[in-house]
């Protein structure tokens, strides 16, 4: 089993996403014992904004494309490879204003390519990202998984939305709620976490 994780917190050691996916990974590891993990910190080196130079290499066929387009695919074609080798994928998703981290978000605007990870089939956009499982260790500093605020909350059904699009229909999500209020924050993690189960 080759599992990717993905983290786009900056916080490190004190991030709830963080320790959240590390617990899906070690629950990965002891259900499949001798799986490789490779981890991803999409802040430490974060992808770029995508510039003019990054979509016209998208549409241009390899045999027509200069050294410089070359060059600019370097980040999506790596990070595309390594998702295509991955079983399992462990993200780490922060609520940053209601939606992801930018640095998640650079991630999905590098993978997100056609011809690579979607094309355009006969039945519409078919993903080509398959036979994969996906969970999602999402955190936030109030509750949105019921409640006055669940309409605010733009990280799963995003996250979801647009990994299926790949063809990543098998999504579990995990959260981590409530981490900026009182009472709640204590056992946040500790809860979130019991409820893993790979
Ligand atoms: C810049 C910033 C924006 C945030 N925006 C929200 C928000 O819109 N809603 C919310 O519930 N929490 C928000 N939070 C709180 C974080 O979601 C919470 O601290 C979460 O645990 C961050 O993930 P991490 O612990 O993995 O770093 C925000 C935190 C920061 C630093």
């Amino acid at each position: 089993m080759n599992i990717l994780h993905l983290i786009s917190s900056p916080r490190q050691e004190g991030s709830f996403s963080i320790q959240l996916g590390r617990a899906i990974v070690a629950q990965l590891q002891s259900k499949y014992p001798g799986s490789t993990v490779k981890t991803r910190d999409l802040t430490a080196a974060p992808f770029p904004h995508l510039e003019e130079v990054h979509i016209t290499s998208f549409h241009t066929p390899v045999e027509a494309r200069s050294l410089e387009q070359v060059e600019a695919l370097k980040h999506s074609d790596e990070a595309i490879d390594e998702l295509m080798e991955a079983d399992v994928v462990v993200i780490g998703v922060p609520m940053y204003n209601f939606g992801i981290h930018s640095g998640l978000k650079a991630w999905i605007d590098h993978i997100f390519r056609v011809g690579r990870t979607f094309k355009y089939g006969e039945q519409g956009i078919e993903g080509l990202v398959k036979d994969k499982k996906v969970y999602l260790a999402i955190s936030t500093g109030g509750i949105y998984s019921e409640g006055a605020m669940k309409s605010f909350d733009f990280t799963e059904p995003y996250m979801k939305s647009a990994l299926g699009f790949i063809g990543l229909t098998d999504v579990t999500a995990y959260r981590v709620e409530g981490v900026g209020l009182p009472d709640v924050k204590e056992t946040a993690l500790a809860k979130a976490i019991e409820k893993v189960a790979v």
